[in-house]
């Protein structure tokens, strides 16, 4: 039996729905309100629950073999990508579990003071390698499917808003290839006990993103390129009245100041471990709009 939190977000939908064309018998962490019943219609058994409540994760734990950790936080990193992270892990140990897939981000490890996701995710990454289990922390870079909605406005206006700078590098990854990645983490032996960046096959600039979408569609891009310092007044603003959001803007800065992207050989290693080739971002675009 699979566990899998964040089961009805961007990557753990994908990890549920191949776990079950692969007759894997799964349970899904939900929230009452979560959008979780196409995964009850593919088989999965549904836990409902809240990643706030240790005894939620004590008795979603119990039995299972193996466990998969693809929740988000929303602006709260310390409860949830933090501290209910410790305590899967912790569950995990107490039930004799197998493996653990943990989804943490590409740059975990650089350091950023003011991104409490990337501080939470480098602290649960030490946590798990210290743990004892099996792991395999995964550190993805963008996702493709979180441009999904950018493409489709893109097709409607032909704009695209870009803040930062444009010549920033990036590697998307399709997220069907790193739902794949996750689920042959917890059998593929070069992927026990290994951190791995996760990135798409192509170093792309962040302008790369917008000529693509032209090219899909035959459309000359209009980019509009709005600075930093937006965020930056933005951030402040907030601050005066809630000081959790402007501590997320932070995460949300840091990911749109630096750049994300996996080099040639961490990429080759990733195609070596895992025997497959990544698709690049065009290869996905076009599949999911059937053009
Ligand atoms: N998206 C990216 O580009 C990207 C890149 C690198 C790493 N990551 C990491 O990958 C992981 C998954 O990202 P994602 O984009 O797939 O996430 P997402 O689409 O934002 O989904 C978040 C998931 O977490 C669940 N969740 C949030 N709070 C919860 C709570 N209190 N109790 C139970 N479930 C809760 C949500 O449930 P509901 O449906 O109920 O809201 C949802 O299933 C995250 O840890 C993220 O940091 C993402």
């Amino acid at each position: 039996m699979f566990l899998v939190t964040g089961a009805t977000g961007g990557i753990g939908r994908k990890v549920v729905r191949l776990l079950r064309q692969r007759e894997q018998s799964v349970r899904v962490f939900v929230r009452l309100n979560s959008r979780y019943s196409e995964l009850e219609h593919r088989g999965a058994e549904i836990f409902i629950g809240d990643l706030l409540e240790e005894k939620d994760i004590q008795k979603a734990s119990r039995g299972v073999r193996y466990i998969i950790s693809a929740h988000g936080s929303d602006s709260d990193a310390l409860s949830l990508d933090y501290r209910a992270n410790i305590e899967l892990i912790d569950q995990a140990k107490a039930n004799g579990v197998e493996h653990f897939v943990f989804i943490s981000v590409l740059g975990a490890d650089r350091g950023y003071e003011d991104a409490p996701v990337f501080k939470a995710k480098r602290a649960v990454e030490r946590y798990l390698a210290a743990s004892g289990l099996n792991y395999t922390i995964l550190r993805p870079s963008g996702l493709a499917s979180n441009l999904l909605p950018l493409v489709e406005r893109f097709r409607e206006t032909g704009l695209y808003l870009l803040v930062g700078d444009r010549k920033n590098r990036t590697s998307i990854v399709s997220t069907d290839d790193l739902a794949r990645i996750v689920v042959d983490s917890v059998t593929v032996e070069g992927a026990r006990n290994q951190i791995l960046p996760v990135g798409g096959p192509e170093i792309l600039l962040r302008e790369d993103i917008p000529r693509i979408f032209g090219r899909i569609f035959a459309k000359e891009p209009v980019i509009i390129n709005s600075p930093l310092f937006v965020i930056d007044g933005l951030q402040g603003a907030l601050g005066l009245f809630n000081p959790q959001i402007q501590k997320a803007l932070g995460t949300y800065r840091t990911l749109l100041a630096n750049e994300f992207f996996c080099t040639k050989d961490e990429i080759a290693n990733l195609e070596v471990i895992f025997n497959f080739q990544l698709e690049t971002l065009e290869n996905f675009l076009r599949r999911y709009l059937a053009v």
